[in-house]
């Protein structure tokens, strides 16, 4: 089954997850892919996901595990998205914001505009004293750290407010800071739940989920797609595109 609309049929369009390797900071590349039922999203009847689509699915997971399950976020909560600029900040702030909360962002300076026209309402880079001024601000009902120092940003929560850190590896380092802070904080991992696949996949089939791409690679250009991560400059989702690939 995926989600609740019965059995995968052919020709269906579906979504999934594929391994990664944490550790090694590194994606999977395959050909040809068995996947159970259980890790596979259904998109609606008639939807043709495009590439870009493809951006949503992972980041999407995790920042729905992070709003939903994490914060438990609700109409009127005040939330910040700190990182707001990858994958997993900007399907943060839609997710929230379909919830219906209101989300401000710390991001880097490439995607402030992009934020804002997700409807993140005050939008600072992360390098601008006006950011390092909201760090104790004491101010938000939940607080999503997809890149920095989750400690750094425990102060800007409410006592008793969660942190929900999409940076499995930085969770248990910062559990004292969190404990001094008042702060609930949880570790999010993406998971491969098809219920949770089929949810994104109809918001983006809805047009409730936007895409948003900042760069895109050909086949041929894996090596610099990985040698560009972290080089700052984010805005959105990489795209490596392997369709004009050689076949072999
Ligand atoms: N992408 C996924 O599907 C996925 C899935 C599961 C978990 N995760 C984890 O979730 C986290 C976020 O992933 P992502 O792919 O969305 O990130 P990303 O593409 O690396 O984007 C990070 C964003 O944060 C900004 N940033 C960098 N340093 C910062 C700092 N010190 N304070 C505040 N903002 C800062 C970056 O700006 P500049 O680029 O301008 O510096 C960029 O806007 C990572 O820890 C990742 O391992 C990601």
């Amino acid at each position: 089954m995926a989600g609740s609309s019965g059995p995968i049929k052919v020709g269906d369009w579906v979504a999934v997850v594929l391994g990664l390797e944490p550790l090694r900071g590194r994606g999977t590349t395959v050909e040809l892919l068995a996947v159970e039922p259980s890790r596979c999203g259904r998109f609606p009847a008639g939807y043709v996901p495009s590439v870009e689509d493809c951006a949503l699915v992972l980041g999407g997971l995790t920042a729905l595990r992070a709003v939903r399950n994490g914060l438990r976020v609700r109409r009127g909560d005040r939330l910040l998205v700190v990182g707001a600029g990858g994958p997993v900040g900007m399907a943060a702030i839609q997710i929230a914001r379909g919830c219906g909360a209101s989300v401000d962002a710390i991001a880097g300076r490439t995607a402030l505009e992009r934020c804002r026209g997700l409807g993140a309402e005050h939008v600072r880079d992360y390098r601008s004293p006006e950011a390092e001024a909201m760090r104790g601000s004491r101010s938000y009902d939940g607080v999503v750290v997809a890149a920095g120092s989750p400690a750094a940003w425990f102060g800007a929560a409410c006592r008793g407010a969660t942190a929900a850190l999409t940076d499995g590896g930085s969770w248990l380092p910062s559990v004292p800071a969190a404990m001094r802070a008042g702060v609930h904080s949880v570790p999010i991992a993406a998971g491969h739940d098809c219920d949770d696949l089929t949810w994104l996949a109809r918001r983006i089939a809805a047009g409730e989920l936007v895409p948003v791409v900042g760069r895109r690679y050909g086949a041929a250009e894996v090596g610099r797609a990985h040698a560009e991560l972290g080089s700052g400059g984010t805005c959105g989702a990489r795209i490596i595109d392997h369709r004009d690939a050689p076949a072999l």
